[in-house]
């Protein structure tokens, strides 16, 4: 295995395990936004990594949500760090949450892990080595029709009354056999990787939230690109993930729901 994935696999792991023993006790909240909830779970966790991370490799960047990044000039490698995916469900004592970890060299990321440190499950992927689920190589799904599919979303926490969202939600439920919103884009995106959702759309995502899964569906065999079908870059304003297979129907599908929006 190469050594950024092992030690992005050690690091997650390590992080886990402080959220794990955190997620059991009384959480000390505070807001960012109108909604937008941080614990000390995730400063904690974040810190822990950052440290990691500076000292095994001190000239790389480190782009981190709760600010402890670190600025390395012209640096080619640079970590995107989220310490916890889904603070929201982990605040209210909903199980569905992960740290996650990616790595990109030239703006592509290159290896990446995400834990659940409750249900124990470790995704993780090298570019052009495949990904896997705790070891166990895994697949995109084989559904080939929106109309059979199960497919995610989620919600910003920002600017919400101007999100489009909700008409992307409305035409995607009457289209599918369903639309999830788990709450973690990190492992939302591993949900596709490992075919349990056919696709995941979401809108103002940031780096930390898709460097390691966005590479997770591409090494499982699927596409990421925008919503438009064009490049996904790391941090950009929309994102489209797929098994490949409905990827064409859920483009679709987003410009009818995009028009519907407009005045
Ligand atoms: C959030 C989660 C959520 C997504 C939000 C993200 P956080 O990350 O990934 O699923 O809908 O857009 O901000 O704040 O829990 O790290
Ligand atoms: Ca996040
Ligand atoms: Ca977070």
């Amino acid at each position: 295995m190469n050594e950024f994935l092992k030690f992005a696999i050690e690091t997650a792991q390590q992080a886990g395990a402080v959220l794990r023993r955190e997620f059991e006790r009384p959480k000390q909240i505070s807001y960012k936004g109108e909604v937008d909830i941080v614990t000390e779970s995730d400063r904690r966790s974040e810190a822990m990594i950052v440290a990691r991370l500076k000292e095994r490799f001190p000239g790389h960047a480190i782009v981190a949500e709760e600010g402890g990044g670190a600025v390395a000039a012209g640096a080619k490698y640079c970590w995107h760090v989220d310490p916890l995916d889904g603070t929201t469900n982990f605040a209210h004592g909903y199980p569905c949450f992960a740290v996650s970890i990616g790595l990109s060299e030239d703006n592509e990321p290159i290896a990446g892990a995400v834990f659940n440190p409750v249900s124990g499950e470790l995704f993780t992927a090298a570019r052009g080595e495949g990904a896997y689920l705790n070891e166990q190589r895994i697949r995109v799904s084989l559904v080939d029709k929106l109309a059979n599919s199960l497919v995610a979303t989620g919600f910003p926490t920002h600017q919400r009354k101007r999100s489009a969202n909700m008409n992307y939600y409305w035409e995607f439920t009457l289209r599918s056999h369903g639309v999830r919103r788990d709450g973690s884009a990190a492992l939302d995106l591993c949900s596709v990787a490992c075919g349990r959702f056919d696709a995941f759309w979401e809108f103002s995502l940031n780096s930390w939230d898709t460097a390691a899964g966005v590479l997770l569906v591409r090494e499982a065999g699927g596409i990421v690109t925008d919503l438009g079908g064009g490049p996904y870059h790391l941090g950009g304003p929309h994102l489209l993930a797929s098994n490949g297979l409905i990827h064409d129907e859920m483009k679709e599908v987003a410009a009818i729901a995009e028009r519907a929006g407009k005045p």
